[in-house]
């Protein structure tokens, strides 16, 4: 347990820290995992206000984690509940006050809210003290509820939250909402910038740049445990990659409609047009100073190379497409890159956004099956792909069509 010189010290980073971490799905795992320990709880959970209703985005639960094989992740669905007084955290999201409860199967029949049991009984948890609090931004708007289950003691015991908890949650909250507001909004103008370069008139991209970003944030996450990175690198590093995997098709802003909306196979000449997205992509982030643009400049140029060296565009400059000095060819064409001189990043978007762009239908292609789609990355390992991500890929297999599934077509 922390102390409390500890758990001010940590308040006092915390401000800072958050706002490093500029993706959703990454603040939240941040936010939930800091929040837990501050109280010492078992598990806990966020919810988001998505319009009028609050969305169950993000879970965690030592004690059912420990059920699993290590390493993996605990898979959870998504749900919505309304805003009303009748559940618990319908209730501090309506009225803006906290809940402190000691055991949530003693509640007050005369409250007008209660506890549902589904969850316990589909997962065999117990749920016992409970502290729910509102996530407000500076304007004092509601933007979610956060959610600490099961406190423990020094010795491991379920315990009630004390006042003291409630306090330290309540500044806790204060400061995350502005960083998950934050983080809302950075994902909104990448999602705007997406929608402007590939949004027309192909519903399916919004999606699937989601999903990329969520194949390639796991698959890095297992990278670095294989190759022990430090936690708080990976962390960053993963907030990094996320956004620059959502903007790795960007550069199709340059490329004509006649060509990116064609409903069959391309030509020759077509596909070389298309190629082009790349260092089209990449020159949109030319900033070196930035770890962001820097990230997102080696994503957009190298997520059609090959580990065989096979792939494009090869060692071309991105402000015109053209070779390298260095790299220059007899032909005019320029060496392509194998291996690992290309970037860990590109390597690891190139295997999401085949995983994806298989498993999806596309106007020029039927979707593959699961076992068709796990044959194409297995054939493609050390050709197209780095062998090892490969394993990763297979490895993780089931989080990956957990993403898949998580974010649908038009939803
Ligand atoms: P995308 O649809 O997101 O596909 C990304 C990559 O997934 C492709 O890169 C390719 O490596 C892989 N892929 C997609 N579909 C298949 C498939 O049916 N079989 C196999 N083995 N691999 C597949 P690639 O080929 O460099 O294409 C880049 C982008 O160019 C594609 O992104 C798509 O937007 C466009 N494109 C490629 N070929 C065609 C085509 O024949 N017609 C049209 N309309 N667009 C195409
Ligand atoms: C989610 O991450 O669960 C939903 C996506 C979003 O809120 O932008
Ligand atoms: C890392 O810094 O851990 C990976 C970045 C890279 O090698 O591209
Ligand atoms: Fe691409
Ligand atoms: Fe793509």
């Amino acid at each position: 347990m922390l102390t409390e010189k500890e758990k001010l010290r940590t308040l006092a980073r915390l401000g800072m820290n958050l706002n490093q971490v500029q993706d959703l799905d990454i603040l939240m795992e941040k936010i939930l995992t800091e929040a837990r320990r501050f109280v010492n709880a078992d598990a806990g959970s966020i919810y988001i206000l998505e319009g009028e209703e609050l969305h169950f985005s993000y879970t965690q639960n030592d004690t059912l984690q420990k059920r699993l094989a290590g390493g993996e992740k605990l898979i959870y669905s998504t749900f919505t509940i309304p805003i009303d007084e009748k559940s618990i955290a319908g209730h501090v999201a309506l009225t803006g006050k906290p809940l402190n409860i000691s055991d949530v199967y003693k509640i007050d029949p005369t409250l007008p809210y209660g506890f549902s049991s589904k969850f316990d009984k589909a997962s065999n948890y117990r749920t016992c003290s409970m502290l729910t609090v509102p996530l407000k931004n500076m304007r004092q708007r509601i933007i979610g509820v956060l959610q600490v289950i099961n406190a423990k003691d020094e010795s491991g015991n379920l315990t009630p939250f004390s006042g003291e908890d409630e306090n330290m949650m309540l500044l806790f909250a204060s400061i995350a909402a502005v960083a998950l507001e934050q983080a809302k909004m950075t994902r909104a103008t990448v999602l705007r910038m997406i929608r402007i370069a590939e949004m027309r008139d192909r519903k399916e991209t919004g999606m699937h740049v989601l999903r990329v970003g969520g194949y390639a944030r796991e698959i890095y996450a297992k990278w670095s445990e294989k190759h022990e990175i430090p936690h708080e690198k990976v962390i960053i590093n993963n907030d990094i990659l996320s956004i620059a995997a959502m903007l790795h098709d960007v550069g199709k802003v340059g490329i004509p409609d006649k060509i990116l909306q064609k409903p069959g196979k391309f030509t020759k000449e077509e596909y070389e047009e298309m190629k082009k997205h790349t260092w089209l992509g990449a020159r949109l982030f030319l900033n070196e100073d930035s770890e962001y643009d820097r990230a997102a400049m080696d994503v957009a140029l190298n997520h059609h190379e090959k580990w065989d060296g096979t792939g494009y565009p090869g060692w071309v400059n991105p402000k015109d497409g053209l070779p390298l000095k260095e790299y220059a060819l007899p032909d005019g064409s320029a060496r392509k890159k194998k291996k690992e001189e290309i970037p860990l990043f590109g390597r690891i978007v190139a295997l999401a956004d085949v995983f994806d762009a298989l498993l999806s239908k596309r106007v020029y292609k039927e979707a593959f099956t699961e076992d068709e789609v796990k044959k194409a990355i297995c054939e493609g390992k050390g050709s197209h792909f780095d062998p090892e991500l490969t394993d990763i890929v297979l490895d993780i297999w089931p989080r990956l069509l957990n993403i898949h599934a998580r974010y649908k077509e038009n939803n």
